[in-house]
């Protein structure tokens, strides 16, 4: 399979400028982590050491209705679009995350960002917030969703692109299903079940 081919000249005089490059290189890096604003560091000084794959599940409630709404339209839709797909509409939000689907069970967090009717042809959101933690080690911790959902399909997926505290470096993915939707009102809650790297 692999041929040996005996150097000749030519190769000799690639491989010493090949070289001779990398050495010009390296004092430059060298240069440049002195002088500038970038430095490379080892991931173990900042404790990056075992990444690791966490389960959450929990419950997201969007309360449209009553009083305290925690969703509120800031923008509406396209006249065009209002009793369709409601496109151009912008919501946001600062839903509740529950243990249990109901609203009385242990508050986990809030869901806090805003979504959007991102598509003209079916009610498909895009969706963008922070998942800020208030139980145990997570409280204060935040993981971020971006990511598309068609809520009329019956498992979304969208992306985990980041986070803080815990989740510094955080990348994964959340599956969503709705476990209610009352029609009457608008209010709906969703079964989120995120799947996390994370160190
Ligand atoms: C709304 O629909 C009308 C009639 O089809 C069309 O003329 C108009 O351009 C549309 N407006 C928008 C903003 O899509
Ligand atoms: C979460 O952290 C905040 C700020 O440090 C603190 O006030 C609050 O009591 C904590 N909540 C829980 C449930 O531990």
């Amino acid at each position: 399979m692999a041929q040996r081919v005996s150097p000749t000249p030519s190769s000799c005089f690639l491989t010493l400028l090949f070289l001779s490059s990398c050495i010009l290189s390296a004092i430059a890096l060298s240069k440049e982590n002195q002088n500038s604003f970038a430095s490379i560091l080892n991931p173990n000084k900042l404790g990056l050491k075992n990444e690791k794959l966490t389960h959450f599940r929990f419950y997201w409630h969007d309360i449209v209705s009553g009083r305290k709404p925690s969703s509120v339209i800031v923008v509406p839709s396209v006249s065009n679009y209002t009793s369709t797909t409601s496109f151009g509409m912008v919501a946001m939000i600062d839903d509740p995350l529950t243990e249990g689907p109901e609203l009385s069970s242990k508050l986990i967090g809030k869901a806090q960002g805003f979504y959007g009717s991102a598509s003209q042809q079916e009610v498909g959101l895009i969706m963008a917030m922070n998942f800020a933690f208030i139980e145990g080690k997570y409280n204060g911790s935040t993981i971020t969703v971006l990511g598309r959902n068609t809520v009329f399909s019956k498992v979304r997926e969208m992306p985990v692109i980041g986070g803080s505290g815990l989740f510094r470096f955080a990348r994964g993915y959340v599956q969503v299903r709705t476990h209610q939707f009352t029609p009457k009102t608008g209010d709906a809650i969703v079964e989120y079940n995120a799947y996390v790297l994370h160190y």
